[in-house]
């Protein structure tokens, strides 16, 4: 019988999913990965299985693109007769993307354990569809695996009982610190021509961002007045350059490079030598604090608060002079010394939450 059942949709699930399935496979667990094909691009999904040397899915659902109800349905749809097939002791659900509440919403319902990887967040912050996935996940799941000690405290106050969270660290910063020297041996910023600390890297995808004209309009406006002095490289996922089409916006500044969606190791290379981060994506904000590397959220909120307490980052709203207030304010600053490292993220989380799931093996569904 297969033991864990790990499942990934969309592309910030793949670089979790990689250590967790490492360190099964290093115990020797039986396990399987689906996929249930919620990103399907070539670069937002494929690239980076070869990059964190991930298996190819043991299934793939094939799933698509569509609105909320139809993508969470057809997962759904999907992935029962795969969990009935497969029949696992566990499921491992991963983040907040859609791919993660469809199938613990199935597994709940058929009495299969569920296991959380990176339970606990809370941007408090309802309009995120993500922020909807993660409590109702967080509500489903048996075991809820923390990445940071504010997640502990935020499923508490939700009255879910202690002996169904673990604090296990954040498994995202396994792979960075894998990864990050052969994607620093790749030479991403001399290949592109740039120098090393003297450009920024941007990325916006929240439907907030990119799904109101006049909001997007402002970010664009900002990338053009940031590229007066320092390159911009804007990796444009495909939600973005399907917005900016159908809005007619583009930027103006030559300086502004408009880059297909990057691969990990591209990525991870490009951020590592950056001046600054600007962007909206949930693993930026942690990858520039493990790296130190200043980082703009454009966001009113964050369900990662340590990524601010004790790392690099500092939200900034969506407007073009906020931005560009906030960018000259970190440029001009000093770079402090190495910032500290979260709790839990030393590069062993990936190991912990095998352990969690192992002792619980024996426990009966909470
Ligand atoms: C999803 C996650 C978000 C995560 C992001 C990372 C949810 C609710 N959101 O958002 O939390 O930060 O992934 O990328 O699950 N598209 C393609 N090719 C693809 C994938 C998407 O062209 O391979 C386009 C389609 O037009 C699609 C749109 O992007 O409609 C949005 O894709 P979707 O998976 O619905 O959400 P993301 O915006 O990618």
């Amino acid at each position: 019988m297969t033991f864990l059942l790990h499942v990934v949709g969309a592309r910030p699930n793949f670089m979790k999913a990689a250590p967790v399935m490492a360190a099964g496979r290093a115990r020797g667990l039986e396990q399987v990965l689906v996929h249930t094909g919620q990103h399907y691009d070539h670069a937002m999904s494929e690239a980076f299985f070869a990059d964190l040397g991930l298996a190819r899915a043991d299934d793939n659902l094939e799933v698509g693109s569509g609105t909320h109800a139809e993508q969470t349905a057809r997962i759904m749809l999907g992935f029962e007769p795969v969990l009935d097939r497969r029949r696992p002791a566990w499921v491992i659900v991963y983040g907040d993307v859609n791919s993660t509440v469809a199938c613990a919403l199935v597994a709940a319902k058929k009495g299969v354990r569920i296991a959380h990887v990176e339970a606990g967040l809370r941007s408090h912050d309802w309009t995120m569809p993500e922020e909807v996935n993660r409590v109702v996940t967080d509500r489903l799941a048996d075991l809820l695996l923390t990445p940071s000690r504010d997640g502990d405290a935020n499923l508490r106050v939700e009255g879910i009982p202690d002996e169904r969270i673990r604090f296990v660290g954040n498994v995202m910063v396994d792979t960075l610190l894998q990864l990050r020297g052969r994607a620093r041996d790749l030479g991403v910023p001399a290949a592109m021509g740039l120098e090393p600390g003297r450009y920024v890297v941007v990325t916006l995808h929240r439907p907030s961002n990119v799904d109101d004209r006049d909001t997007l309009a402002s970010l664009i406006g900002a990338l053009d007045d940031l590229a007066a002095s320092l390159p911009v490289c804007f990796a444009v996922h495909p939600r973005t350059r399907r917005k900016m089409a159908d809005f007619g916006l583009k930027p103006n500044h030559p300086s502004v490079r408009l880059l297909e969606p990057l691969g990990y190791l591209e990525t991870v290379g490009l951020v590592d030598q950056a001046a600054l981060v600007l962007t909206d994506s949930g693993g930026l904000q942690e990858e520039t604090t493990v790296l130190g590397v200043p980082c703009l959220t454009a966001r009113p909120n964050t369900e990662r608060p340590v990524t601010i307490t004790e790392g690099t980052n500092q939200l900034v709203p969506s407007n073009r002079s906020a931005i560009v207030a906030a960018v000259e304010a970190t440029l001009g600053r000093p770079r402090g010394r190495e910032p500290r490292r979260p709790e839990g993220w030393d590069g062993r989380a990936g190991e912990r939450v095998i352990d969690a799931l192992v002792e619980s093996a024996g426990r009966r569904p909470g």
